[in-house]
């Protein structure tokens, strides 16, 4: 196993994108009446480089479904952590690390959706270039469109491990 070097996104690109991102939910929401959903663990770092290029907007919570073990999606999902702040009535962002498959994101968003909610808008940092069957959902916010190699640093992990790097490396493993 071992990242590929250079970093396929770099922290300063990544930060510079993050600014333009927070600068399009902008123009598009009031954030004085935006509920944050972060969907944990892996869109942790990017959501808070993303809050704080954000005015103080309505509340920050957390939902948390597992998908994965290892670079393989098992497919399978379970909800560890639901969030506890009102969403009906209210205008939702979901902040996500990567849309992959898009199944999770899916789920959440079918979750949140039948909470009714006044509006969901899914803002990804990366969306992988790929055929996606029996998704018909895209994302609203895309920080980086990236082809499908699997990636970690910024949030994203494999098996646990390489969210604490600040850019972001495709990672090669040999199982
Ligand atoms: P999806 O359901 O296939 O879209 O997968 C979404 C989740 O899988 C993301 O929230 C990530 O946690 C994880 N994932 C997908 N691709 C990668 C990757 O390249 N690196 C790390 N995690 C990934
Ligand atoms: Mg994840």
């Amino acid at each position: 196993m071992q990242l590929i070097r250079p970093p396929l996104i770099s922290k300063e690109t990544i930060q510079k994108r993050v600014i333009e991102l927070a600068k399009e939910i902008l123009n598009d929401c009031n954030y004085e009446e935006l509920h944050v959903i972060i969907i944990l663990r892996g869109a942790i770092f990017f959501a808070v480089d993303l809050l704080r290029n954000l005015p103080p907007v309505n509340s920050i919570d957390f939902i948390k479904v597992s998908s994965y073990t290892g670079t393989q999606s098992s497919g399978k999902l379970v909800v560890d952590i639901l969030p506890t702040d009102k969403i009906s009535q209210q205008h939702i962002l979901l902040v996500e690390d990567i849309f992959d498959t898009g199944l999770t994101t899916s789920y959440i968003k079918e979750w949140v959706q039948q909470q009714s909610p006044k509006s969901i808008k899914l803002c990804v940092l990366l969306e992988k270039e790929k055929e996606r069957n029996g998704v018909n959902i895209s994302p609203d916010y895309v920080g980086f469109h990236i082809e499908d190699k699997f990636v970690v640093g910024y949030g994203m992990d494999y098996n646990g491990r390489f969210r604490n790097l600040s850019d972001i490396y495709v990672l090669e493993v040999t199982e």
